[in-house]
């Protein structure tokens, strides 16, 4: 239940639902036995200020007053001076120090940020415990309630809470404050700045459980019966716990009472017969709701708890399996930023990358190389992804002047705590990471780092294995690093999966990274050939996905390695999204500020590689895409190679009409295996049409493209008509161009004018162009490659959303959308 309480501009929720069993007397007071309350709406902000803005009177109502999360670097502008490192990146084989300026996104993320919210907490019928959970602050925080210093973290990526009991005043005025600290070479990629996760006050019984203690396993799973296991530690004595298990319509199914706990322990197992199992084609879930019950009948505490009932597994030359069954990972890595919402959380954005990377086959995502956000991983549940929940990108040695190095001795050892308590009862986690290529890889002293790690993911769960991703693999086989892991992850180095199978004891490999291959949506060059590290003149990269970097190879590679080794137990490729900053192979060239790795780009939208890997990790539906695009004026009679991505076997290819033969997969090279290619075409204007063949030789599908005629109207295609009226849903809306006949034009880059009215506002846009120094929130932008994406958020009053877009000599694009309550 949600109710929102207009005076203090905060929603508060009650987690009393479905408590039917319990006698009238604890009924009584139950409504008030936990409150959580998020802190959103009217904080204050300012950035850079000089002073300290800590104590409660403080001045602060010439700030702006936005809502959390929040990213204050997002808005920009573009500018190659923030956070300009000279520096040698040794992970990418760099020897001299360059000046690197879109490393971190080229956005002002530097600095210091205040944050204040004045607030006043209803009184609670048996409230006297409270605590402040931060679901991630950018970074350094140091956190004030009523002008005291109450606490303060290092890592920006970290969940952490703080007890306020002695701090926090029921029912009348509180002061919270808080100061958050980036410093300029902190990162390898955009971090983004400020509260960008969300922060929200618990107020519970002095009775009640401890933070984050609850983990539900599941030990025992097959089809007929499931033990689930309920371990969980309360403050208080004489308390008895009462678990209910509901199944995903909410009926209760099972219940269980532990006796009264003299040291406030608890660990109950409950049988659930018949039970849905959790996987990625069926994420069925449960709901365990624990309750902590005084002598006297009193609920003292709730927790409502989503698991699912799965068993994991993984055994030497098979590899992983769930309930069971052997699968491999198709898994992309993911970067934290929300392209042009930058870190700020947003579940609409996030719910969207799932839906197009379910639509491509993926099964699994890597947090790289980070805590993900609770609202990933609650979507990760519900939609089926398998999950590698990764913690750090250095240990004690340094890969970035002041990156986490210089918090880890401090903070490791309670990072790994709380990303592992605050998260382990989601059953997508299959597996931890302790770290990313960490050049503490060399050394004895990394060798027991490694283990000082493993040990503490472990010990706080033991269901679940960890690895690392190595890219320094001979190092690793020859230190015994490798060896000392629960799973040993490979960051490329396809060549040396062999060897690391052999010397490794585990008996399988993950590709914990892959790829690495870069292009740009929509871009083509010409000759068409493998390159490492190449460069262009407009800081492109081409989408016929033979350009990959020096130290990472094209997609193919991997395929090879997943379909022949059973030993090679799935990849994570580098990445499913573009992300703000690392603009590899363009580090050294503004106004490059955004990766080129992606298989869809910043805004979302897939470029070609997207249907290679669709053709491959969608078993269910087909694919038969066509490249490049056909609108090469100029180019008449050249050579203009026609690549087509499809999982069909073979295909025949006609330009106007004329056959340009059948290519059929092939194991000549690992992209004749995976690709249909025809290198010989010759351009002309006009259709090209592929035809999908059967093994006897007879069509089964076609696609076609055409070239397109002059730019002529804008068409508009949003992901959802209808979306919320919360103040967060988001309409992501595609916007392209055809001409008269209805083409699309992919070379279109017309400046467009965005306008929204009704119950929305206007958001952001974005076009994936890795190069573009327009800003994201600003209501014009250029298409890129043809196209471009409209982000378009619900008011919290239901209604109808107008979204018009324009450009000069063309036909505007209106829309309607919807948003309720
Ligand atoms: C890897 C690294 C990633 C990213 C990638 C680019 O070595 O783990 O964070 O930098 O290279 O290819």
């Amino acid at each position: 239940m949600r109710i929102q309480n207009m005076n203090v501009k905060m929603v508060i929720i009650l987690f009393f639902t479905g408590f039917l069993s319990l006698s009238s007397s604890a009924q009584k007071t139950f409504k008030n036995s936990r409150n959580t309350i998020l802190l959103t709406d009217n904080w204050k902000f300012a950035k850079d200020i000089k002073e300290d803005a800590s104590s409660s009177s403080y001045n602060d109502s010439k700030w702006s007053t936005v809502s959390i999360p929040h990213d204050w670097a997002i808005y920009g502008p573009f500018d190659k001076k923030w956070d300009i490192q000279i520096t040698a990146i040794e992970q990418n084989g760099e020897k001299i120090a360059t000046e690197k300026t879109g490393r971190t996104g080229a956005l002002p993320h530097i600095g210091s940020g205040w944050y204040r919210k004045t607030f006043t907490l209803p009184q609670f019928q048996q409230g006297k415990r409270a605590l402040i959970v931060f679901d991630g602050a950018m970074s350094e925080p140091e956190v004030y309630l009523n002008g005291k210093k109450i606490g303060q973290w290092g890592y920006g990526y970290s969940y952490f809470y703080i007890d306020i009991t002695k701090d926090i005043i029921i029912g009348s005025k509180n002061v919270l404050a808080v100061k958050l600290t980036n410093q300029p070479y902190s990162s390898r990629w955009y971090p983004g700045a400020g509260l960008y996760r969300k922060v929200s006050i618990i107020v519970k019984d002095t009775e009640s459980f401890e933070q984050w203690s609850t983990f539900v396993t599941t030990p025992l799973v097959n089809n007929n019966l499931a033990t689930v296991n309920i371990k969980t530690n309360a403050n208080g004595t004489n308390c008895s716990m009462v678990t209910i298990i509901k199944d995903a319509k909410n009926n209760i199914i099972a219940t269980a009472k532990s006796p009264k706990s003299v040291d406030g322990k608890f660990d109950q197992t409950i049988n659930v017969t018949n039970p849905q199992l959790w996987s990625p084609e069926t994420p069925h879930l449960y709901t365990a709701v624990t309750q902590l019950i005084s002598n006297d009948g009193t609920l003292k505490d709730e927790e409502i708890t989503k698991f699912g009932i799965r068993s994991i597994k993984y055994e030497p030359e098979i590899g992983f399996s769930l309930n069971g069954k052997t699968i491999k990972f198709k898994g992309v890595c993911l970067h934290h930023d929300l392209g042009p919402l930058g870190a700020a959380i947003n579940k609409a954005a996030l719910k969207r990358q799932l839906t197009i990377l379910k639509d491509m086959g993926c099964n699994a995502i890597r947090s790289s190389h980070n805590m993900p956000s609770f609202e990933q991983l609650e979507l990760a549940d519900e939609m089926g992804f398998l999950f590698l929940a990764e913690s750090f990108d250095e240990w004690a040695k340094p890969k970035v002047k002041n990156g986490y190095h210089r918090f880890f001795e401090d903070y490791a050892e309670k990072d790994i705590v709380n990303l592992v308590r605050a998260t382990r009862n989601h059953p997508c986690i299959v597996m931890w990471s302790a770290g990313n290529e960490v050049p503490d890889q060399y050394g004895a002293e990394g060798l027991k780092r490694a283990k000082f790690l493993q040990d503490i993911f472990h010990r706080e769960d033991p269901t679940r294995p960890v690895t690392v991703g190595m890219d320094q693999v001979k190092q690793t086989m020859a230190s015994g690093f490798g060896s000392l892991l629960d799973i040993p992850g490979l960051n490329y180095r396809v060549h040396l999966y062999e060897d690391a199978h052999k010397a490794f004891p585990q008996g399988f490999i993950l590709g914990s990274e892959t790829a690495s291959t870069v292009s740009s949506r929509g871009i083509y060059k010409f000759p068409v050939k493998q390159y490492k590290n190449k460069q262009y003149d407009d800081l492109q990269c081409s989408s016929y996905d033979l350009e990959a970097c020096s130290w990472s190879n094209l997609p193919d590679e991997d395929f090879v390695l997943q379909d022949d080794k059973p030993w090679v137990i799935g990849e994570f490729v580098w990445t499913g999204f573009d992300y703000l900053g690392e603009p590899t192979p363009y580090d050294e060239k503004w106004p490059s500020r955004s990766s080129y790795f992606g298989i869809s780009d910043l805004a979302g939208l897939p470029k070609d590689r997207f249907y290679l890997y669709r053709s491959r990790w969608n078993t269910t539906d087909k694919t038969l895409h066509i490249l490049p695009h056909w609108n090469w004026k100029g180019r008449e009679g050249e050579i203009t190679p026609v690549f087509v991505y499809t999982n069909y076997e073979s295909a025949e290819l006609f330009v106007n009409g004329k056959s340009m033969g059948i290519q059929k997969k092939n194991n000549a090279t690992p992209q004749n295996r995976y690709r249909l290619m025809w290198n010989d075409v010759k351009y002309e204007p006009g259709t090209i049409k592929v035809v999908a063949l059967d093994s006897n030789g007879k069509a089964v599908a076609q696609n076609e493209i055409h070239t397109a005629d002059t730019p002529y109207k804008i068409v508009l295609n949003p992901d959802r008509k209808t979306i919320k009226a919360d103040g967060e849903d988001i309409s992501f809306v595609t916007v392209s161009v055809v001409d008269k006949n209805g083409i699309p034009c992919p070379l279109a880059d017309n400046q467009l004018k965005f306008e929204v009215n009704g119950a929305g506002t206007y958001r952001a846009a974005c076009n994936g162009d890795a190069t573009s120094t327009e800003m994201f929130h600003k209501n014009t932008m250029k298409l890129f490659s043809g196209k471009l994406i409209v982000l378009v958020k619900a008011t919290k009053k239901a209604g109808t959303i107008t979204l018009k877009v324009s450009g000069n000599g063309l036909q505007s694009g209106i829309i309607n959308l919807k948003s309720t309550n």
